[in-house]
């Protein structure tokens, strides 16, 4: 049996890049793997230091996980913080964890352009933290989008890097994953590459069905083909990517010979795409919803997930102090 780990950062409501990405494979591995879905609260703390609201988002991301199928009988559903073994693991990974590599990720560049004024140790040492995800349940498979395949790999390096220094074969190679196919990324409305959380080009799986078709009818297009088999721009892209994930096949297939054959109507391809994500959504929100005011029923899921949590993190935690020398 194989070891399935996936996590996000409480840092908004999930959207449609967060669920193609990242949940729906962890939900079609659950029954049959030892998986671990955890939320990311320490990570959070990179980008907002003063977490107001830390203990409602991460509530809202449970209430999130739970709606989209997550099964907390079979899989250990935990909050980061409540391990606090993985930040024992941090401090040992980051020992070797070196500047150069660290200052080289591209996720590191991203947040230094962004927040120009709050470079810290913490946003440095992102992957070595997120490693220590991973490590403390030595886990075989990472269900992410697109944008985490680096952190996979420095993920690789700081298991390899360990077991040569100390000459053991303890860490396994983990590997991102998304069913033999290409990682995943799905891209915004607003014409750019990925969908995000605060970049305000994203569809959130609890927004309502009037939301849902202003965002989409609002959709970034540009005149329409004029030439058959013509290329497409980024914009148009995206909504075909999107209605690829949302839409049956001959929906998709129907918009597709469409733009080829220069016929396409976008008012049309869009009000087709807002009904076939609503339809998509809806059955999520609505478990949501059933399942926010549950709080007896959320802190219990918390509370199993951390302990079953914690008996694997202790064991690995254990076994990594005997084979340092503690
Ligand atoms: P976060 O919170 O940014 O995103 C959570 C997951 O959603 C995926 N994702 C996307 N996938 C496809 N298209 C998109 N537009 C899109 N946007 C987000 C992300 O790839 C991710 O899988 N560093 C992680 C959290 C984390 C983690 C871990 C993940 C911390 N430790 C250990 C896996 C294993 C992050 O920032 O995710």
């Amino acid at each position: 049996m194989e070891t399935v780990l996936s996590g996000i950062r409480p840092t908004g409501n999930l959207h449609l890049g967060n669920y193609f990405g990242a949940v729906k494979n962890f939900v079609k591995m659950q029954h049959e793997n030892r998986c671990f879905f955890f939320i990311a609260d320490y990570h959070s703390l990179t980008t907002h230091p003063h977490p107001d609201n830390l203990q409602q988002s991460v509530k809202q991301i449970l209430v999130e996980y739970l709606a989209c199928g997550i099964d907390p009988q079979t899989a250990t559903l935990y909050v980061q913080s409540d391990i606090p073994e993985t930040v024992e693991l941090y401090l040992f990974l980051n020992m070797n964890a070196y500047l150069g590599e660290l200052e080289r990720c591209a996720s590191f560049k991203d947040k230094v352009r962004q927040q120009p004024n709050n470079v810290n140790a913490g946003l440095l040492t992102y992957p070595t933290l997120m490693a220590a995800d991973i490590l403390i349940h030595n886990a075989d498979k990472v269900p992410v989008g697109k944008d985490q395949e680096q952190h996979l790999e420095m993920t690789r390096t700081f298991a390899n890097r360990f077991n040569k220094t100390y000459g053991v074969n303890y860490f396994k190679e983990p590997k991102a994953y998304n069913f033999n196919q290409d990682l995943i990324k799905i891209p915004g409305l607003d014409g750019s590459t990925k969908m995000g959380k605060s970049t305000g080009n994203a569809i959130y799986l609890i927004d309502e069905p009037e939301v849902i078709r202003k965002k989409i009818m609002k959709a970034k297009t540009d005149m329409g083909p004029t030439m058959e088999n013509q290329q497409r721009p980024q914009e148009i892209i995206n909504l075909f990517t999107i209605m690829e994930q949302v839409s049956s096949p001959d929906t998709f297939q129907y918009f597709n010979d469409a733009y080829n054959n220069c016929s396409i109507r976008y008012g049309d391809m869009k009000k087709q795409l807002a009904e076939d994500v609503i339809h998509f959504c809806e059955p999520i929100r609505a478990r949501m919803l059933e399942i926010a005011s549950n709080n007896e029923y959320l802190q219990k899921i918390r509370k199993i997930g951390a302990e079953k949590a914690h008996e694997s993190a202790q064991k690995t935690i254990r076994e990594v102090r005997k084979i340092i020398g503690f």
